[in-house]
């Protein structure tokens, strides 16, 4: 048998600790050798949940089969780990020590008796090894972590075109090599999310379940919300989930869930307006609008405003994340055009990324006034990810690119990002793609200009809920 032996003091309480390391697919933010994780039995960690971890070995790669062993909370944790070539024990203990926690993580190893003659010269690779995946996993729970500089902006059609290749699966993996780990906790969180009966607000929905976070999800189809809300627990074993209908092309219906929701009164940590669609026909709603704007737009406007009181109320700090879309670099913010009116010529994608542009705006609105409320505002937007949504309204892109899009995990990898990460709060008003800032432009001739912006935001103030329509009027 071989053992290592290390010892770490943590600045964090020793049930958070507890809760990111037991949950084993982390390993891939703190142990350099792991390179894929996942769990492999349903529900929250605990007694007998089963990973399975690849891990990067000279000349290859190796699965190991992990079972949590022994699962006392927030003191003592075992797995136990099966390869091919060997097996190890982690025993791993947390203990308050004043402010701090004191991690011991021993690791036993197994090795068969006819690589014993090799152990030797094992040794010092693995001592070396155990030793950089316990500092990693220092590093990851001081979660000290600096945010990421902006994006270049870019110069030229080539470097835009160039752009576009890192909205693919592609640029998802060249970017995740510099992300930090996100270790911190969800427990007590409340998160709103829009959209989750598929693609990448359901994606969302169930990273922020397995985190620990309390969800309310906004859903449209009640047998479809029913489905997704079962799946969402049997797989997480979150109960902490609750669903709302609304559809979110009609005012009334997001009047109806704003009030619900002021009425129960519970803070909301997170809100992701992530509903959308792409409408291929020009059509309105049954109130008159035309249905990109609505949904795209004037929804969540009104349903973000609406719930500014419950923003306010989150006890750190709420964050909204609104999903915008890479199509917006398309479209300069217009109000000539913003509304189409007429069938002929209409365009679904320019109605769709004129719409986006018009959020990303009221993004940077709110993030500079909302700034003395402590709540922070950013967009992101996913890259092109194989989604329902895109499928059934982009059927020839769909078919051209789909070996080269996101998963819808990978598409909402970053708004998980900007819902968790430590780091994400510090900055606000911006465009995110893979974790990063990114230029709010692509090409000169798309910038707005302060008189379009107002002009925007005094269309806007016709559909901002009524309680506040007069302080945004006295606001001018
Ligand atoms: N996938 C991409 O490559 C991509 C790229 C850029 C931006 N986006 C944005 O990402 C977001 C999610 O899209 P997705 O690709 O994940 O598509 P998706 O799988 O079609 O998901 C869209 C979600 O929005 C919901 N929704 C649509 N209309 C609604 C309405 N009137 N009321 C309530 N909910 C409604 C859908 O519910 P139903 O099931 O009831 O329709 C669904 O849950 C959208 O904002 C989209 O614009 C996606």
């Amino acid at each position: 048998m071989t053992t290592l032996n290390e010892t770490i003091l943590v600045n964090r309480p020793p049930d958070e600790a507890f809760a990111y390391v037991s949950d084993f697919t982390t390993t891939t933010e703190w142990d350099s050798t792991a390179r894929e994780a996942k769990q492999l039995t349903p529900g929250r960690p605990g007694q007998g949940t089963e990973f399975l971890v690849n891990c990067a070995v000279p000349g290859g790669s190796l699965d190991l089969h992990y079972t949590i062993t022994r699962y006392e909370p927030p003191e003592h944790l075992v797995l136990r780990g099966v390869g091919r070539f060997f097996e190890v024990e982690d025993t791993i203990s947390f203990r308050r020590q004043g402010d701090l926690t004191k991690i011991d993580y021993r690791a036993d190893f197994n090795f068969p008796r006819y690589l014993a003659p090799l152990l030797g010269a094992f040794q010092p690779g693995l001592e070396r090894m155990g030793r950089a995946s316990v500092a990693g996993l220092q590093r990851a729970l001081e979660d000290n972590f600096s945010h990421p500089e902006d994006s270049e902006e870019c110069n030229g059609r080539i470097a835009a075109l160039a752009r576009l290749a890192g909205f693919t699966r592609f640029g998802y993996r060249r970017a995740r090599k510099s992300w930090h780990p996100m270790s911190a906790s969800m427990s007590g969180k409340h998160a709103l999310i829009t959209g989750t009966s598929s693609g990448i607000g359901l994606a969302t929905a169930r990273d922020l379940a397995r985190r620990g976070a309390a969800l309310t999800l906004v859903m449209r189809n009640a047998e479809r919300a029913q489905r997704v809300h079962e799946e969402l627990v049997a797989e997480t074993g979150n109960h902490n989930i609750q669903v709302q209908m609304a559809d979110l092309s009609l005012m009334a219906d997001v009047d109806a869930l704003s009030a619900r929701l002021l009425a129960d009164g519970r803070p909301v940590d997170i809100l992701v307006n992530n509903a959308g669609a792409l409408f291929n026909e020009l059509a309105h709603t049954d109130e008159g609008l035309e249905r990109s704007v609505a949904l795209l737009l004037l929804s969540p406007y009104r349903l973000t405003l609406s719930l500014k009181p419950l923003l306010e109320a989150a006890a750190e700090g709420a964050r909204v994340v609104n999903v915008v879309s890479g199509g917006m670099y398309t479209q300069k913010l217009s109000m000539d055009n913003l509304v189409a009116s007429s069938a002929d010529n209409f365009s679904g994608s320019v109605a769709y990324a004129r719409a986006k542009r018009a959020l990303m705006v009221v993004t940077r609105r709110w993030a500079s006034d909302w700034q003395r409320d402590g709540i922070v505002v950013n967009a992101m937007h996913p890259g092109w990810a194989d989604t329902p949504g895109v499928e059934s309204s982009l059927p020839l892109f769909h078919s051209l690119t789909r070996f080269v899009l996101r998963s819808p995990e990978e598409g909402a990898d970053t708004i998980v990002w900007l819902a968790v990460a430590t780091e994400a709060a510090a900055s606000s008003g911006k465009l995110y793609l893979d974790r990063k800032p990114q230029p709010l432009h692509l090409q000169p001739s798309t910038r707005e200009s302060t008189a379009d912006r107002e002009k925007l935001f005094h269309y806007l103030a016709d559909f901002a809920p009524a309680d506040t329509r007069k302080t945004l009027a006295e606001a001018g």
